[in-house]
């Protein structure tokens, strides 16, 4: 069967047009996110994001975007709970596509009796009602989106607001020239761009009966890799991992001495970026030297990968994003599965409500 035919075939819910409109989705969250104020943190007072699974992915890339430059500190919170350093002073920014999930919903409550400077982005659901009701700042994004596939709407509200703010500088027309790059970009990756030039099929092909681990530095890359993660657990229903570097090589290196049977099933994937840490870049080339003697299969991608001379470093991102979404698309039509449902996360939340699974 060709590419086409098991797109066809397996893709019944529409997976492949939501990662095509990554485009689409940044110019319309642009748009429609101008209004999304709140205050600046500044000094010791943090940006607190809150978010699970794949409404956090935003915060990650916004993170990763703006941690080497921005003077105030930023966290992702995924859990019950705010620290109890997040005063009123902090600015928490409660993020949950559906606005159905406990865990931001408790961690909305909990910053709002904090008096923390509170604002919210939903599709809608209860987060948007107790948004409404507590009169916080709020980006309704439009509903009907697997939430992963929503995070060209998800971060791009973010990173309008990092502008506002002025930690991040671009303006609307040179985002959506960048948009124009990233179909270009894009255009590359369609199962109608020729299969032996299209890296993610070709990548999608390699990752059959293996389980990727993926790697990055700790700048620019450490979301995506965890984004990569998350794609092959969601869309292609397999088993994958990451770690990042330096700190990987404190500890998990010696993970590879484990039998030659299980290194055969593992396929690293380095991400590399030009922004990444001399010394974090060093120690990447001297574990994949190694990993070169072991049964365990390894490419390094770097994040110019689509020949670009020196893109900068949102249409890095933007590019590596993309690439993950097809290579684990190609890889869960080519395993035959619907990339879209996500039947254990939706039965483990059910099972939360009524008790039974
Ligand atoms: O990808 C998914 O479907 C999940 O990771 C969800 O994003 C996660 O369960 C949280 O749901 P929501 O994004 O609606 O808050």
């Amino acid at each position: 069967m060709n590419i086409k035919d098991r797109f066809n075939k397996y893709d019944r819910s529409g997976m492949l047009e939501n990662i095509l409109s990554l485009p689409d989705h940044i110019r319309e969250a642009w748009k429609m996110s101008g209004d999304f104020i709140l205050p600046r943190p500044s000094g010791p007072n943090p940006l607190v994001i809150c978010g699970m699974g794949g409404s956090a992915i935003g915060a990650f890339l916004i993170r990763d975007l703006i941690k080497r430059e921005c003077d105030f500190p930023v966290q992702v919170e995924r859990g019950y709970l705010l620290p109890p350093h997040v005063g009123s002073d902090a600015t928490v920014i409660c993020i949950s596509y559906s606005g159905n999930t406990e865990e931001v919903l408790k961690l909305f409550g909990d910053a709002a009796e904090r008096g923390c400077n509170t604002g919210v982005i939903t599709s809608g659901g209860e987060l948007a009602g107790e948004a409404a009701k507590r009169n916080v700042s709020m980006m309704k994004v439009r509903e009907g989106l697997p939430p992963r596939a929503a995070i060209g709407l998800l971060f791009t509200t973010l990173l309008h607001l990092m502008v506002n703010w002025g930690v991040y500088e671009i303006t609307g027309e040179e985002l959506n020239l960048l948009t124009e790059r990233i179909e270009l970009v894009i255009k590359k990756l369609t199962p109608e761009s020729n299969a032996r030039d299209n890296p993610a099929f070709e990548l999608s092909k390699k990752l059959c009966d293996k389980m990727p681990v993926i790697y990055a530095g700790d700048g620019l890359l450490e979301g995506i890799s965890y984004r990569w993660k998350c794609q092959f657990n969601e869309n292609s229903k397999i088993a994958a991992y990451s770690n990042i570097f330096p700190e990987l090589v404190h500890n998990e290196v010696m993970g590879w001495e484990c039998s030659e049977e299980i290194m055969k099933n593992l396929f690293f994937i380095f991400l590399t970026d030009s922004d990444d840490h001399p010394g974090v870049r060093k120690r990447m080339d001297a574990a994949y030297s190694m990993l070169a003697k072991s049964t365990g299969e390894a490419v390094m991608i770097g994040s110019s990968w689509y020949g670009n001379d020196s893109p900068g470093r949102l249409e890095r991102l933007l590019s590596m994003l993309a690439l993950g979404d097809f290579i684990s698309l190609y890889l869960a039509v080519g395993r035959g599965v619907d990339p879209t449902p996500v039947g254990k996360i939706e039965k483990i939340k059910k099972f939360l409500k009524i008790g039974e699974l």
